[in-house]
């Protein structure tokens, strides 16, 4: 969306078209159609150099859980900002703040888990749980129990270790992943996956037994670890089949499979528990958590694993004379200390709480359109969901990749003042902040529906549905 000069002295557009390389963008055609520039938030909204107001249903990337405006995020970056603004990790050194936050995070995670890492993004989070089932097989004299599964459709980051765990084509293409050691087994998306008549938990049981398959495939003494989303996030907004997490465990222990949980969406209460952990009564071996655990007001994200996982890299770390790990910014203690607030602000407010209230107002009002012609299926859990767009429900089929439908839809969202995002085979995501009220769900509702009815419009136009 092209933009003219924001505060009458900078061409905002002209520079950025200039210089700056955009993430998951189309740079050649950025070119023509330049930036989006926001220069302002407020609550769960944004504002564009005009003045122009758009509601966030994103929160940013699935992460601005408290909106865009919370000044007690921003005092506690500045308190620690003048206090003590750096302070590594390495040696043995931290900040007293992170310690804090260290406690905070291991109190509130499943039981399990017991020790945390800090890093800045859930692709380092998930780089550095690869280094660590590596390391803990290692320490535990099986040097050769290495490959993690990873599944269809995960998103798990984009360094070149969990850039080869995400499995969606655009983070390949070009970039030479995966790495060797990372396998891949299936979606575990009811709607578009299971066979004619197959009940979820049959399909599960599938997905449980080509997972026992590929173990046995590979064989079980080279697979180190299994990597999940409790719900794929920009895969799609999968939630997994009644029964699948339960039956993908069993095959995990009966082969000697650590689980790796990302929560780096699901995390922070935005499924309507504090992590999707607990929702599908997931036991993971290690988890990772980014996001919304700072509301994205700092960078942060962390690493917790299980107190044997500890015991044995922290042996091993003995004999080799150091763990060889870490970050820079590690632990920072600014993000720390916004961290801290942010968790405060979770609880004072119950947050948690107010997702379970707005949750059925926010599912239904997008089930609403479930009966719309675009609309094969409208799925999600909490405050985080997808409206997939078909061509045709019965018989079930997909837009061709090439019609960009989906795509189309969220630009007129921006039109009309929302902010959406396309995920694969034309789904529209949502995932609002977790602040947000009943009336802002409803204006979300409203304006989706309006983009949803020009794309209907444009795809009889083109001759794409009756
Ligand atoms: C589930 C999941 N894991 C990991 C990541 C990677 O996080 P980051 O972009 O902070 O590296 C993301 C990002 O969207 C994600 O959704």
């Amino acid at each position: 969306m092209t933009q003219p000069a924001v505060d009458g002295a900078k061409d905002w557009s002209a520079i950025d078209r200039a210089v700056y390389v955009h993430s998951s963008t189309n740079l050649q055609q950025h070119l023509v159609d330049g930036p989006m520039v926001l220069t302002r938030g407020e609550g769960v909204r944004v504002f564009d150099g005009d003045g122009k107001a758009y509601i966030e249903a994103m929160s940013g990337l699935w992460c601005a859980g408290l909106g865009f405006s919370e000044k007690r995020l921003a005092d506690a970056a500045y308190k620690q900002m003048t206090t003590l603004p750096y302070y590594h990790n390495f040696q043995g050194k931290t900040a007293d703040v992170t310690i804090e936050l260290a406690e905070r995070l291991v109190a509130l995670a499943p039981k399990p888990l017991t020790k945390i890492m800090f890093a800045s993004s859930g692709s380092e989070a998930n780089d550095t749980a690869i280094k660590l089932v590596w390391y803990y097989n290692n320490a535990r004299g099986k040097p050769a129990k290495k490959k993690i599964i990873s599944r269809e459709q995960a998103y798990h980051g984009v360094t070149i270790a969990a850039g080869s765990l995400t499995r969606l084509k655009a983070i390949y293409d070009g970039f030479d992943l995966p790495i060797d050691r990372i396998r891949h087994v299936g979606c575990p998306h009811h709607y578009k996956l299971a066979q004619d008549g197959e009940s979820e938990e049959q399909f599960a049981t599938r997905l449980a037994d080509e997972l026992d398959a590929k173990i046995r495939e590979e064989g079980p003494d080279t697979v180190a670890a299994f990597i999940a989303e409790p719900i794929m996030g920009a895969g799609g907004v999968i939630v997994p089949p009644a029964t699948y997490f339960e039956k993908i465990q069993r095959v995990l222990k009966t082969h000697d499979v650590l689980l790796i949980c990302d929560e780096v969406i699901t995390g922070f209460g935005r499924i309507g528990t504090m992590f999707g952990a607990e929702k599908f009564g997931i036991a993971p071996d290690i988890m990772t958590l980014g996001k919304q655990m700072t509301s994205a007001y700092a960078p942060m994200s962390a690493i917790l694993m299980r107190e044997s996982i500890f015991e044995s890299i922290a042996a091993e770390s003995g004999k080799r004379g150091t763990f060889g790990h870490g970050y820079t910014y590690s632990g920072h203690p600014v993000s720390a200390a916004v961290a801290l607030e942010t968790l405060r602000i979770y609880e004072e407010r119950d947050i948690l709480g107010h997702v379970n209230r707005i949750t059925p107002t926010f599912q239904s009002l997008l089930e609403s359109y479930s009966n719309h012609p675009l609309v094969g299926e409208v799925r999600g859990e909490g405050l985080l969901a997808a409206v997939q767009l078909v061509q045709s429900k019965s018989p079930k089929k997909f837009f061709d990749t090439t019609a960009g439908l989906a795509k189309y839809l969220v630009a007129r969202g921006h039109e009309h003042g929302v902010i959406l995002r396309v995920l694969q085979n034309d789904a529209v995501a949502f995932a609002p902040p977790l602040i947000s009220t009943e009336d802002d769900l409803k204006q979300i509702a409203d304006l989706f529906g309006r983009a949803l009815d020009d794309t209907l419009k444009v795809a009889r136009e083109r001759g794409l549905v009756n």
